[in-house]
């Protein structure tokens, strides 16, 4: 084709962009777990939040369900990388279901810190605030580690600044590791001017991932007329992204599924397009993307990786375990 009869586009791709570890993990439990064990498997909660992901899972023998009363006894059963309440391992064990846990790492590290400090408050626990999205799976799991009423969610900055605790010298914050930096950072400093006493990590919960993705964006943002955030509308981490972008100076952000679902004329006048995806979004969509956007215009792109990212997490168990591993 004649390259030059086609209108120019700049594209910057900002990394590092989708899959984190605790997304590869969740996906390779999966998979073992139907090589282990065979289909069907079960999984409780979409594995992560990626329809793509999802769908080539079920082709291959996996199972979504959104409670456990939908998996039949002695049936094998994952639990999301989002992390469960303590309910549902109980749960499961009382059905003889067979479960592996995919929560990611670093999450259940937030879920041990909640633990922590509660225990820690002496015969009068800790009062834990969790900033949080009302809803989110991750933010159900964590506030399900610990009884009814121990966790109280703060929203967003205006809960931060009316919250009543039961005693501010006895008190601690953890977050959702998926959360807005920035947000996140005005939230806690409400908190701590208000409560001198509270305890909590240094700055916040959020994982390496989603800050990574976040600054990653940001240094691209402000050069581009469009950014696509390649995710889902339930991520957290992929919402979040697109609210970077736009505050980061991009004239405006959308999240795109798929590259089936690009609306075209949002390409029109466009001259810089960015590109970054989620912590739950395969690279294959912003592959394919990429070679749509090359069918339609001269394309000239430029790579931007902020940060390398060196991390990978081990299977839980029982997929673990060495005796169980074919040779
Ligand atoms: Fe874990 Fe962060 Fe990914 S908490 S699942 S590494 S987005």
């Amino acid at each position: 084709a004649d390259q030059s009869a086609k209108p120019a586009l700049r594209l910057l791709l900002a990394g590092p962009r989708g899959f984190c570890a605790g997304v590869d993990r969740a996906i390779r439990v999966v998979e073992e777990a139907l090589r282990r064990f065979g289909a069907p498997v079960y999984v409780r909660h979409e594995i992560v939040h990626n329809r793509t992901v999802v769908e080539a899972l079920e082709a291959k023998g996996a199972i979504f369900v959104e409670e456990l009363d939908e998996v039949p006894e002695n049936a094998h059963v994952i639990f999301s990388a989002h992390g469960v309440p303590k309910s549902v391992p109980v749960e499961a064990q009382r059905r003889n279901l067979l479960y592996v846990d995919a929560t990611c790492p670093l999450v259940s590290k937030v879920h041990r810190e909640a633990e922590r400090h509660f225990a820690g408050g002496g015969p009068e626990q800790r009062h834990i605030l969790m900033i949080g999205h009302t809803g989110h799976p991750e933010v159900v799991g964590t506030m399900g580690q610990l009884p009814p009423g121990a966790v109280t969610l703060i929203n967003d900055a205006e809960e931060a600044r009316t919250v009543q605790p039961r005693d501010p010298k006895r008190l601690a914050f953890i977050t959702q590791t998926t959360l807005s930096v920035d947000d996140t950072a005005e939230i806690v400093d409400i908190l701590r001017k208000r409560f001198p006493h509270i305890e909590g990590p240094r700055r916040e919960d959020i994982c390496y991932a989603t800050t990574n993705r976040q600054s990653a964006l940001k240094e691209v943002a402000h050069e581009c007329d469009l950014v696509i955030v390649f995710g889902a509308p339930n991520s957290s981490n992929s919402q979040r992204l697109r609210e970077v972008a736009e505050r980061s100076g991009a004239r405006k952000a959308i999240l795109l599924q798929k590259p089936a679902d690009m609306d075209w004329s949002l390409l029109k006048g466009v001259k810089t397009l960015g590109i970054t995806a989620g912590a739950s979004a395969p690279e294959a969509l912003v592959q394919e993307m990429i070679a749509e956007l090359r069918q339609r215009y001269n394309l000239e792109t430029e790579e931007r990786i902020s940060k390398e990212e060196h991390i990978s997490f081990f299977l839980p168990p029982p997929l673990s375990r060495k005796d169980n591993k074919d040779a």
